[in-house]
């Protein structure tokens, strides 16, 4: 998709991060946003700062793990908009831990979110775009945790590498079947947004307090985390390098080199059947 100008994009997880960046980048090329969040009064004064800047920008408070949800984000998104062009599939969540010791509900929480809001955003949005029958386009927020592993964050990387691999599915599918829709995966690494803080969005259904949340393996995963929110990089750039992989039809959108060597050392692993490499970014 080369050309920007009237066209509207829904994001969800817009409320903060790259989520918000990416509404500000797709504002600025002269889209027309659809913000949806959980998070409603950041939602609301997020959406309220873009229209204060002179662009076409609704809010629409959306749990992305319900389908229902979802389902209404569009009809929203149409109703206000008549079509829509780019979706990203943005929202998540993040916990550490070691992977015997996390809580199954904190497991379904990652699992409602991170890969159900993906699913559900696929299975809403495709139909509707292959209708229109115009250029469109889907970028899924992965991880550059869907190509590495490491310890104490199993829960946040097997839901990264499940949406990998159902936006590598997806684009096979479209592909094949000569469809208009493009699909791209954004892979993040270390950006300065409040995802150390994921757990201010997590229902009281599906929070469980005990020792495991004392533990050191946790501890050390979270103050890695919340140190991103000041040491990161700016959101903005993930923002604008979507907004270009949009553009030139790129599938991966990654993150910074280190993290691909890391990538690089794991699928060296698999390839040579070596029993896998600890080898965190340098
Ligand atoms: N920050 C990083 O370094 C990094 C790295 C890799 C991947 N990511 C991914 O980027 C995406 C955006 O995260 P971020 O870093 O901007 O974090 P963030 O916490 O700043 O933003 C995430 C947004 O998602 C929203 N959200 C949470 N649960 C939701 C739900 N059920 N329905 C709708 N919205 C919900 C939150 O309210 C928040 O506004 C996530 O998918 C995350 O996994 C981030």
């Amino acid at each position: 998709m080369r050309d920007f100008k009237g066209k509207t994009a829904v994001v969800t997880g817009a409320a903060s991060g790259i989520g918000r960046a990416m509404c500000d980048v797709f504002a600025d090329a002269g889209m027309n946003i659809v913000m949806a969040d959980v998070e409603a009064p950041l939602l609301e004064a997020a959406c309220g700062e873009i229209v204060e800047r002179g662009h076409e920008a609704i809010a629409v408070v959306t749990d992305v793990s319900d389908a229902e949800q979802v389902e209404r984000l569009a009809a929203k998104a149409q109703e206000r908009f008549g079509a829509v062009h780019v979706v990203c599939n943005n929202a998540g969540v993040f916990t550490g831990g070691l992977t015997w010791e996390v809580p199954v509900k904190e497991y379904d929480w990652l699992l409602k979110v991170n890969v159900w809001g993906v699913i559900h955003g696929i299975r809403t949005f495709v139909p509707l775009l292959a209708k229109q029958d115009c250029e469109a386009h889907i970028v899924n927020t992965a991880s550059m945790a869907a190509v590495t592993t490491m310890p104490y964050v199993g829960a946040y990387h097997m839901t990264k590498h499940a949406v990998l691999a159902l936006s590598e599915s997806l684009y096979h599918e479209l592909t094949l079947s000569g469809s208009k829709i493009k699909v791209s995966v954004l892979c993040p690494e270390e950006v300065a947004t409040r995802i150390g803080a994921a757990e201010r969005n997590r229902p009281a259904e599906l929070t469980e307090h005990g020792d495991y949340e004392a533990s050191p393996e946790r501890a050390a995963v979270f103050d890695a985390m919340k140190a991103l929110e000041d040491g990161g990089l700016d959101p903005r750039v993930l923002a604008e390098r979507t907004l270009a992989g949009i553009r030139d039809d790129r599938f991966y959108i990654l993150s910074e080199d280190k993290w691909r060597e890391t990538a690089n050392i794991r699928l060296e692993d698999v390839r040579q059947g070596r029993n896998p490499t600890f080898a965190p970014p340098v």
